[in-house]
């Protein structure tokens, strides 16, 4: 049973048991409203109590069912609301731990609400492109008062009840409960003191006024406008709180279940909801057993204090993890440790950190500049040059000195992890971490499996993932693994439009009017344009016939490699990260496109939109059908943790099954018969093409 019902001295007891956060499911709906009904027919039972088992009162829906027929199926979370509020005998909600979504909308139905010491209330709906459902936007503002319960209803964010219960005159909680008292126990006597009373109080009858309705509902629609940009969920949120204050309640409902229903079936909520599944998928590996003993992660070693492994190590010290950082010169790792410092130091500044805790993590890093300090290190990573021979001199070493069962990690972003483990005689314990620049701020870490990789070394590096509040994808040994395998070929197709008679400003602003974070061309000149020079010159003798653009080549001559020399696709000026048009570069690139013998042409922001998305979906199919991803939402959790791919949009193959992978292959046809893009790069990659003539989606 996932709701049990017992009587104890005149009082029936409701205990939602529906683990891990007691989902209102089906099961658990039907099985309140007949423990209800049970109760209300004892002629010896005088109160209600309902409650929740284990880790929570109630998460709220039971997320099995989304998406599903069962969410709606009788008794639905009104028809359980209404059954608790129409009940003659008083019913009295004993909350603990976490009241979050339907599970509080359920609450405010009781009509007495008793909440332990450290309970965690939340309306997180807005969070999945949704709205309070079941009541939540026309019964908390009669509680909380109209501006908490917006801001609550709008951010979906966590309230402890300590908070809630200290603002004057609210009626949400009737008493808090100490952490160390018993809360049945409690709200059986609390039950017990009310079982008189005949006219119970409804929060659906308390008044939902605001002073200054019409200024303040003014304000709050331009600042939620303003914040939630494509999102149409938070400002349809405000209009259902806003209805609590001008309609009676039950038109206040009837409105809200409309602007719910509505959101439901907007692509951003499907989006949202996509990504929640995404993230929850992504810690999975198929082969791999949940209950995959892991390994001690206590300590760790870093090699390399540049760029990423600075930031790396950021990410433990944050967790309270040791980091001792190894570099082969004292200059190199006092530049490290410097601009740890200053990172943590801009931290401090913004009152982000705390000086003692800013203290407390640089006092959990140990530089160093031998290898014996790493002795006993439970994981170590490696970030030195993204050379072959660097990495075997450092592998090599690790072998030697790293405590056997430690695992030993690569950040490599290009090399082939096979061969870096090659150099050890325990390929086992070698996995790849790809981290994200800056990587203490980037949540993607890309895990990347090699072929003799053990699957305890994998689920360690997932779970220790999360310690660090990174968001993990699992990724073959493949050249760019999952996210700069795609990204490179979206960087050929922005060239080809660049050739075509397309402007980096234009490009770039059209990928950014679609929601990008940023357009290629100033994502080059933030990562660095001499990277994409040096894969280009590995790929002329890979594939020497391999089409692309030469204008990026062009500009890396001019040593225009973007801000760190403060000149790239734009100029930049000392200090700052606004691009500036240089008509130089764009007189290059018409010189390119006379030589070239090309006129160049109008393209839509749409064409170009297109071209750059869906070479990102193309090639993903690639990597999908290759094996090197094992699903196609992991592709969406690292284009939308790592390339700044709009959340609304779910992520490239999230975005292709919505516009159809028909319409994709269609598209891409017609991009094939373009003279100056490449034939080539438009042929569907099978799994696409099959997908489309079979009308089905990525899975
Ligand atoms: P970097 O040049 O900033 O830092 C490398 C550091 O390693 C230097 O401080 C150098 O002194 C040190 N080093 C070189 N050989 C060493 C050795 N034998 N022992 C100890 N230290 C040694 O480079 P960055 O950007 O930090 O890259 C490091 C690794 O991370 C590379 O494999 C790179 O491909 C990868 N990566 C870089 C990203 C980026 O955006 N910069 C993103 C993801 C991965």
């Amino acid at each position: 049973m996932t709701a049990e019902y017992k009587v104890h001295d005149d009082i029936a007891i409701i205990t939602l048991n529906n683990p891990p956060v007691n989902g209102l499911g089906f099961a658990t709906r039907k099985g309140i409203v007949e423990g209800v009904e049970q109760a209300l027919n004892d002629a010896n039972v005088k109160a209600i109590v309902i409650t929740g088992a284990g880790k929570a009162f109630s998460g709220g829906a039971d997320i099995t069912e989304f998406r599903k027929e069962a969410a709606f199926r009788e008794p639905n979370l009104h028809g359980v609301i209404q059954v608790i509020e129409n009940a003659n005998k008083p019913v009295v909600a004993a909350i603990h731990s976490v009241v979050m979504g339907g599970g509080l909308e359920l609450a405010l139905a009781c009509h007495y609400r008793l909440v332990a010491a450290g309970t965690k209330v939340a309306l997180p709906e807005v969070k999945l492109g949704l709205l309070p459902g079941a009541g939540g936007t026309q019964r908390l503002p009669r509680v909380i008062g109209v501006e908490a319960a917006l801001n609550m209803i709008v951010s979906g964010e966590t309230v402890p009840a300590e908070l809630l219960m200290s603002a004057p005159g609210q009626k949400l909680f009737d008493e808090l409960v100490d952490a160390d008292d018993d809360l049945l126990q409690t709200a059986m006597g609390f039950a017990k003191s009310v079982a008189h009373v005949k006219d119970l109080p409804k929060v659906r009858n308390l008044p939902c006024k605001h002073p200054q309705a019409e200024a303040y509902f003014g304000f709050a629609r331009t600042t939620v406008g303003a914040m939630a940009k494509n999102l149409p969920a938070p400002l349809k949120c405000l209009e259902a709180v806003e209805a609590a204050t001008k309609l009676k309640f039950d038109a206040g409902l009837e409105k809200e279940r409309e602007l719910f229903i509505n959101l439901m079936w907007t692509p951003e909520s499907r989006a949202l909801q996509h990504l929640f599944f995404a993230e929850r998928a992504a810690s999975k590996i198929d082969d791999v057993p949940s209950d995959t003993p892991l390994r001690t992660i206590k300590k760790v070693g870093v090699i390399g204090a540049g760029t990423m492994g600075g930031g790396i190590s950021m990410n433990f010290l944050n967790a309270g993890i040791p980091v001792t950082i190894l570099e082969t010169k004292q200059e190199a790792l006092d530049r490290g440790i410097a601009t740890i410092r200053k990172n943590y130091e801009a931290q401090v500044k913004k009152g982000k950190l705390k000086q003692d805790k800013y203290e407390e993590r640089m006092a959990l890093l140990t530089p160093s500049l031998s290898y014996d300090d790493l002795k006993d290190v439970d994981l170590v990573i490696e970030a030195v040059f993204e050379e072959m021979g660097v990495k075997e001199q450092v592998f090599t070493k690790l072998d030697s000195v790293i405590k056997q069962g430690a695992i030993l990690a690569s950040n490599t972003s290009t090399l082939d992890l096979n061969q870096i483990a090659s150099f050890t005689k325990r390929p086992q314990d070698v996995v790849g971490m790809h981290f994200f620049s800056p990587a203490n701020v980037m949540k993607l870490l890309e895990v990347v499996r090699g072929e003799k990789t053990a699957k305890d070394v994998l689920a360690t590096v997932m779970a220790l993932a999360k310690k660090i509040k990174k968001v993990a994808v699992v990724a073959g040994v493949t050249d760019g693994f999952i996210g700069n395998r795609m990204i490179e070929q979206y960087s050929r197709q922005a060239g080809f439009l660049l050739d075509e008679g397309a402007s980096p400003q234009q490009i770039d602003k059209a990928v950014e009017k679609f929601g990008f974070a940023m357009g290629p061309f100033r994502m080059g000149d933030l990562a660095g344009n001499d990277i994409g020079w040096a894969i280009r010159k590995r790929r002329a003798v890979e594939q020497p016939d391999l089409r692309y653009s030469k204008t990026a080549d062009l500009l890396c001559e001019k040593g225009r490699y973007g801000q760190k020399t403060g000149a790239g696709w734009y100029d930049y000026e000392p200090g700052k990260r606004e691009p500036i048009v240089n008509q130089e570069v764009l007189d290059m690139i018409d010189q390119y496109r006379k030589d070239a013998g090309i006129t160049p042409r109008k393209i839509s922001d749409d064409e170009i939109v297109q071209r750059l998305v869906f070479s990102l979906v193309n090639e993903a199919a690639h990597i999908l059908e290759e094996g090197f991803a094992q699903r196609a939402s992991d592709i969406d959790i690292v284009y939308l943790y790592g390339y700044g791919f709009p959340f609304y949009r779910g992520g490239p193959m999230n975005y292709a099954n919505e516009f159809g992978l028909f319409n994709v292959v269609e598209t891409m046809k017609r991009f094939a018969k373009n003279p100056h893009d490449d034939a080539d790069f438009w042929q569907p990659a099978p799994l696409l093409k099959q997908l489309a003539a079979e009308g089905k989606q990525f899975q």
